[in-house]
């Protein structure tokens, strides 16, 4: 695994640097570069897939090595993960019809982004983290696997921009990292057109084998409550479909 994870880091780096030769206009010589091979010289006909992290300012070279977030990265993804949090039962839960255009705002490692942009033949998956090694993460195995349908975006933790005409936003185990998420729940809701959801998944209350602590944990009335007063309707909720986490259905 260590191994994988080591290529990857290589291919990872190779992936977000590409692009800064590529819209470098000076010859690579006046900045003591190497000079591009053949492959990835830039052709304007067809713009190469730019790193998302460049695009908003960051240098991908300078960020933690791949290998740092390969922790997080298997915890997230790891196995045994499936068992509790039942992707595919989640995903089903959503009833996309194809074509509509989803948020997976906190996507982490894609756990979620995969398989619910497979459900989107016609439609788009965004792929949102305030994380830009995530962001990378998920940039790469998009590339690596010539997904056409997913975007990746890095978003701020507070303020997010939403793309345009968002129908779903997906918050899987993300409310309990957000500062203020009343604030935050408005700036998203506000960003949408009228009739869209919001899924949120939350840790339910008690003491289980899997979730954040105690102390971080919003009581289901809480967050409820937050929703509401944010302009959304509870549409539905999915008390049964996971053993330690809480699904709701909310509605713009
Ligand atoms: C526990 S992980 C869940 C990832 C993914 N949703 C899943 O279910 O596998 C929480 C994720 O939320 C991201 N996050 C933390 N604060 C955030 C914020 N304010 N806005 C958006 N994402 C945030 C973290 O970077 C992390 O990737």
């Amino acid at each position: 695994m260590k191994l994988i994870y080591s290529l990857l880091s290589v291919t990872l780096l190779t992936a977000c640097t590409v692009p800064a030769l590529q819209s470098n206009n000076q010859p690579a010589e006046e900045k003591g570069a190497m000079t591009p091979p053949d492959a990835i010289k830039h052709d304007p006909a067809h713009p190469p897939i730019d790193c998302p992290l460049r695009k908003q300012g960051i240098d991908p070279g300078k960020l933690k090595p791949f290998e740092q977030m390969e922790a997080y990265i298997n915890f997230l993804d790891q196995e045994s993960r499936k068992v509790w949090q039942k992707p595919q039962e989640v995903v089903a839960a959503m009833q996309l019809k194809g074509h509509e255009r989803v948020l997976d705002l906190g996507a982490g490692s894609g756990y979620f982004s995969f398989p619910i942009a497979e459900k989107l033949p016609l439609g788009r998956l965004f792929a949102a983290d305030v994380e830009p090694e995530m962001v990378r993460h998920i940039h790469h195995k998009v590339m690596a696997q010539g997904i056409k349908n997913i975007e990746v975006l890095l978003i701020d933790p507070e303020k997010p921009k939403l793309p345009e005409n968002i129908d779903l936003v997906f918050i899987c185990d993300v409310l309990h990292h957000v500062k203020n998420p009343k604030d935050w729940l408005t700036g998203i809701t506000a960003q949408l057109p009228i009739g869209a959801q919001i899924h949120i998944i939350e840790f339910k209350p008690g003491d289980l084998p899997n979730g954040p602590p105690e102390s971080v944990k919003m009581a289901p009335e809480k967050l409820i409550e937050i929703a509401q007063s944010c302009g959304l309707r509870l549409e539905k909720r999915l008390d049964e479909l996971l053993p330690y986490q809480n699904y709701y259905v909310f509605k713009k």
